[in-house]
């Protein structure tokens, strides 16, 4: 017989919590110093950001900003992966994501049923969001390697194809990842239990339910 321990704990946990509010700042610090750094040599001649939304003196201060906050952004980050994967966070909180769910969850959004019957789950667009987020976050460090040492990391440049797109790649992402934030800010601030929760840590849930129920049904 298989001897599950149950374990109670905050539902963000305190590792939890510390590395999403570092990788938020350090985000910001990464979203204003890579506009400084697009400023300098754009992609699209339509497209420059305002002065006032950038850090950094000039393009080169900017550059260093991006390099400082390139460091935690990528060990917190390693962080989180391997906390989720170890723990077993992924796969509680954010899998499965099905289909179906996802479907009733867009409905219930478009008549506007915000409601968070259960704030212990994530529903399927939040599950989806996140995992696509990390997903993103991977694939701007990927590729932002790429462009900072072309030549040490030319598998990667191939990978994308060339520099430009390895630069096109890291652009797009940086765009998702502010529509992510607003969306994900916006939403924070429309249900403030969780933004709370994600300060406090919330509920004390039990950590090992969902792997027990899969248990007890399998027999
Ligand atoms: C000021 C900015 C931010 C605020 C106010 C905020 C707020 C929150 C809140 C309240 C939750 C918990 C949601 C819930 O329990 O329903 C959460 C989770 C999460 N946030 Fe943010 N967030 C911010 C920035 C970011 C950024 C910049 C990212 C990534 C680019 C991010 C990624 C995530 C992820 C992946 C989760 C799920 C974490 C997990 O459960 O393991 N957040 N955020």
């Amino acid at each position: 017989m298989v001897q599950i321990a149950n374990r109670r704990r905050h539902l963000h946990p305190l590792p939890v919590r510390i590395m999403h509010w570092l990788n938020a700042v350090t985000i910001f610090i990464m979203i204003t110093s890579g506009w400084k750094i697009y400023n300098d040599e754009v992609l699209f001649g339509w497209l420059h950001f305002p002065e006032a939304l950038t850090l950094g003196k000039w393009a080169q201060h900017g550059l260093q900003w991006h390099f400082f906050g390139m460091w935690i952004l990528v060990i917190n980050g390693l962080c989180y992966l391997t906390y989720g994967l170890v723990s077993g966070r992924f796969r509680r909180m954010l899998l499965p994501i099905r289909l179906s769910d996802l479907i009733a969850t867009v409905k219930d959004t478009l008549h506007l049923k915000l409601s968070h019957d259960d704030p212990t789950k994530y529903n399927a667009i939040q599950k989806l969001l996140y995992v696509g987020v990390i997903s993103v976050g991977i694939l701007i460090v990927i590729s932002g390697l790429a462009i900072w040492k072309p030549i040490q990391f030319s598998e990667l440049v191939a990978l994308f194809g060339s520099f430009q797109n390895a630069r096109l790649v890291h652009f797009f992402c940086m765009a998702a990842i502010v529509a992510f934030v607003t969306v994900h800010v916006a939403l924070a601030l429309l249900v403030p239990q969780t933004l709370v929760s994600m300060f406090t840590g919330g509920p004390v849930v039990d950590d090992q339910r969902s792997t027990e129920l899969k248990h007890k049904t399998a027999h």
